[in-house]
């Protein structure tokens, strides 16, 4: 079984509009000459906004098949001399960074997913230079789910906190919050959208795929009577006063 890759039916591998990302980018402020690092960066389609913004860049993720996509991005867009992509684990990078963007991907640190927030603001604070921001994509309860949501996710309620309780932790790690954005449900709607219909396109083809069709209805039942208007995304562009 191979579905299509997500980039087929996306721009960015999660909740996100090329504006929001345009808007995102501007909130780095000057970025010539600056030196972003994007760990858990997928096929990096935000990390080369910030390279066409003027930065050099580099880009770590596990998925061999989307760093290739996103070298082939940064070559057509004549990026190549001034962004590297690289197959690799994200949480044993080390090295300094002007920009450090971790987005959707806080996991890479790994351990316990209760620790993965707090993680990724530490690894801005031992890899940002003074006055560096991290770009943090990170997930909050835009609601408190139901018992009813909670026991139809895989997403226990302990996971995530508000954007106030997000905001906070960030403060409590040195940092001060320059710029909040958070995705809407246009965005949530096209990017669970995508992972669908990639899943439906192939169960039309080869409707005796029962793994795939049990994924595709666990899916729906996740997002519909779990995660749906309750879980959201929020991005903080974060500073590291000098
Ligand atoms: C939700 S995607 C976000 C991708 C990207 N940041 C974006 O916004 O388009 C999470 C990414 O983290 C990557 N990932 C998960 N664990 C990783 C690890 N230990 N090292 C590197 N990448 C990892 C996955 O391969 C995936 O591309």
């Amino acid at each position: 079984m191979t579905l299509p890759p997500l980039h087929e039916d996306l721009v960015f591998h999660g909740p996100m509009s090329s504006s929001r990302a345009d808007l995102l980018v501007r909130s780095l402020g000057r970025l010539a000459g600056q030196h972003v690092v994007d760990l858990g960066c997928g096929w990096a389609e935000l990390l080369l906004r910030t390279v066409t913004a003027g930065a050099s860049g580099h880009g770590v993720d596990l998925d061999a098949e989307a760093i290739a996509h996103g070298r082939k991005l940064a070559s057509e867009r004549g990026l190549t001399d001034r962004v590297t992509l690289e197959v690799g684990d994200a949480g044993a990078w080390s090295g300094k960074a002007d920009v450090l963007i971790v987005n959707g991907s806080t996991q890479v640190f790994g351990g316990d997913p209760l620790t993965h927030t707090a993680n990724a603001l530490e690894a801005g604070r031992r890899f940002l230079r003074p006055g560096g921001r991290l770009l943090l994509g990170e997930g909050f309860w835009e609601r408190e789910p139901t018992a009813a949501q909670l026991a139809a996710m895989p997403v226990p309620l302990e996971q995530y906190g508000t954007v106030a309780e997000l905001v906070d932790l960030a403060m409590e790690h040195g940092y001060r919050l320059l710029w909040l954005s958070q995705a809407n449900q246009d965005e949530w709607d096209e990017f669970e959208s995508a992972h669908a219909v990639a899943r439906e396109r192939w169960l039309l083809a080869h409707p005796e795929d029962t793994e795939v069709r049990q994924r595709a209805d666990q899916q729906r039942e996740w997002r519909l009577k779990g995660w749906r208007g309750v879980l959201g995304m929020v991005y903080l562009t974060l500073v590291l006063p000098a």
